[in-house]
Formats: C-alpha cells, structure tokens, sequence
C-alpha cells in the first residue's frame, strides 16, 4: 500500500510528514499489553504502508524506547538512510516547579538517550498549571536548546489560545500544538484555529475518531458502558459524548457519517478524519495505534482518496448544532487538564 502524494505535509523545510500521525499512547500501559516484539514488527508495517510519523511522550511507557529500537533495526536491515524517512514528535510533561537550564537539559537528553537519535524532530511542551508561569523559563531554555542543536522544532500539546499568544509574544517560535478536535469536540473551532491560521502554527489533533467509537462498531449499538470501554482512551471520550450530548445523539451523528461514508465508499472513521484533516490550521490527525493489538491501516488510508462535498459538510454541521457547548462547559482547549 503506499499513500497519494496528499497524504504528506511539508511541516517545517526539514521534516515532511504524514498527515496521519501513528499515536503511541496506546502502548503505555491500558489499552491491552504491548509485546516489544510485535510492537516494532507492527512499526515496520505501519512505515511500508506509508504511515511515517509517529507521536509520543515521555510518560507513554516504553514510547520513547520503542522509537529507539524501531530506528536501530531500521539501520541494522535497511541503511542509515531508512530512518530519515520516519519522524518522531515527543512530549515532555514537567511537573510544574522551577525551570533551570540543567533540569531542562537533563529531560531532553532523557528523550534523546531513549529514542537514539542526535536531535528531537519536534518537542511537544505540556504545562499543567498557568498561575505557575516557569513554562516561559523551560520554553526559553528549550530554544537556547534548540539553538545547539538538541532540538529541531519547538511545540507545544494542550495549550490554550490566551497562552499560546503570551507565548508566541515572548518571541518564542512555536510550531505546532497538539490538542483534542473531532466532530464532538470541536472546542479549536472558538478561538484556536484562528489564531494557530494567522501565526503559521498547526494544530496536531487527537481524540478525532474518539477512541474508535466513532465507527461502524457503535453504529446502532446500546449505550457502551463499563466493561464495553476496554481502553482508557474508549473511557475518555465517552465521557467526552456524555459531556457533548450523549448517546442519543452521538446515534444520530453515527448514521449521519454512515450515510455520507457509503456514498464515498468509505468507513465512518474516514469522514470523521478526513472532516478534521479539512480544517484550516490542522497539520495532521494523530490516530491511536494499539502496536501487535489491532491495526486500521488499510481502512486510514482510504481517507485521502475521496473529498467531503458542501452538502456533507451542512449535515454533520446540522448535527453538531444540536449538541452542548464544550467550549462554555470546560473551557478552551486543554482546559480539562488544569481544573
Ligand atoms: N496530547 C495529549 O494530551 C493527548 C491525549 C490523548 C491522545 N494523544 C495522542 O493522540 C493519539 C490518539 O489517541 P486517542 O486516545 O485520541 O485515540 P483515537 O485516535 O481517537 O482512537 C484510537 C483507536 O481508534 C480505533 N481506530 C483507529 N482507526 C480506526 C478505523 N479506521 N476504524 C475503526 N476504528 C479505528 C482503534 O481502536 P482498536 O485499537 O480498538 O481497534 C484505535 O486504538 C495518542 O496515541 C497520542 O499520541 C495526545
């Protein structure tokens, strides 16, 4: 299988990337248990099929390590060549507290130690506390970092637009922010777009196919609850349905997308992220990658054959204007880490 040329994003001069992210989160622990084995040979098929770039953090249990072991046998059975193909965006999520040059350092090495590589593709920033402002000093020292080469790019994952403007204002150039979007939350579309659309910053979204719930799989189905959410990423955002409108509706959205999607020959999956790949700002859609578990592979790539028409677009708009207002109930984006 390889992916049309549409399926690649000229991020940064540097790094070209796939705008289907392979997310890594699924490996850390709660969304079934990972062989290592398996894992890597499941990252080499991700990698033939054309899926290139991968999402992490420092806290997805062995994410980081994976990346070192995939990149190493991707040297060891194809050349050095092989790996400047792949990209790999991670995270580092500090407990809040004060910032020196050292405490900074001595993470990103962590980082750079654990994937083996020289220089991090993109360093995706966390901050869980704004009354905290030492964020300026750990993304001040980030760029010093960055300036010697430790870094290639600096982002930010789960900032809010008043945040990314102080930042963006302090000179720092930021590249990215990693945030929730999808057809339920669509909280980005209030002020996030916009501002990422004006300062040349794009948006990495998660949380677009809600864990798999929106598919065929929950099409008709009776309420999931308990023992039916297996992951910890099926759990949030069911909450996150709850929250928006709850089944009844999250119905109506299902057989809005399966008619839409038979008319493209395609899945409900495909629509919910060719919707979000479609708005302005939006780099790329990470989709959660259960590594040796389950793979969709064939089924993602069809999300870059076929183009959502107005007529599509004005039935999922009609749905979503039903639903509550997330932006009102929890706030801007990545608010509902910092409540
Ligand atoms: N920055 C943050 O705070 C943050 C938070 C959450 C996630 N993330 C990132 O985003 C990634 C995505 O995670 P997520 O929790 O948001 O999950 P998600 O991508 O919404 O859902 C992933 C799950 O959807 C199912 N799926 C994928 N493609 C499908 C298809 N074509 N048809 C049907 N089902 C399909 C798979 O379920 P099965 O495996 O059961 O088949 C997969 O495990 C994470 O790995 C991580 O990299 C970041």
């Amino acid at each position: 299988m390889m992916l049309p040329e549409e399926s690649y994003l000229q991020f940064t001069p540097d790094l070209k990337i796939c705008r289907i992210l392979n997310g890594m989160w699924q490996v850390s622990g709660g969304h079934g248990r990972i062989n290592p084995k398996n894992a890597i040979e499941s990252m080499f098929q991700y990698v033939d099929a054309g899926f290139t770039t991968w999402d992490l953090a420092d806290h997805y249990g062995p994410a980081e390590d994976l990346i070192g072991e995939f990149r190493r046998q991707l040297i060891a059975t194809r050349g050095e060549e092989a790996v400047n193909n792949i990209q790999a965006f991670t995270k580092w999520v500090p407990r809040p507290g004060k910032m020196t040059k050292k405490i900074v350092e001595e993470n990103i090495d962590i980082s750079l130690s654990r994937m083996d590589v020289k220089s991090l593709d993109l360093m995706q920033f966390h901050w869980w506390e704004y009354r905290d402002s030492n964020y300026l000093d750990a993304l001040k020292y980030m760029a010093e970092l960055q300036t010697e080469g430790k870094i290639k790019h600096l982002a930010l994952t789960n900032f809010d637009t008043e945040h990314l403007q102080i930042i963006t204002e302090a000179g720092i150039k930021i590249v990215s922010n990693q945030v929730q979007f999808s057809l339920v939350d669509r909280r980005p579309q209030v002020n996030m777009v916009k501002f990422c659309h004006e300062h040349d910053i794009k948006l990495f979204t998660y949380g677009s196919v809600c864990g798999g719930l929106l598919s065929e799989k929950y099409l008709g189905q009776p309420e999931a609850r308990g023992f039916d959410l297996n992951t910890t990423s099926l759990k949030k955002y069911k909450n996150m349905i709850d929250a928006w409108g709850g089944w009844g509706l999250f119905q109506t959205l299902l057989s809005t997308l399966k008619q839409i999607a038979d008319k493209h020959q395609v899945s409900i999956a495909n629509v919910a992220v060719n919707y979000i790949l479609n708005q302005p700002a939006v780099g790329g859609v990470i989709v959660g990658a259960r590594l040796g578990i389950a793979e969709h592979l064939e089924d993602n790539a069809r999300v870059f054959g076929f183009s959502l028409d107005a007529e599509d677009v004005e039935k999922i708009d009609a749905v979503s204007q039903q639903s509550r207002d997330l932006y009102q109930l929890i706030g801007d984006c990545g608010d509902e880490y910092r409540r």
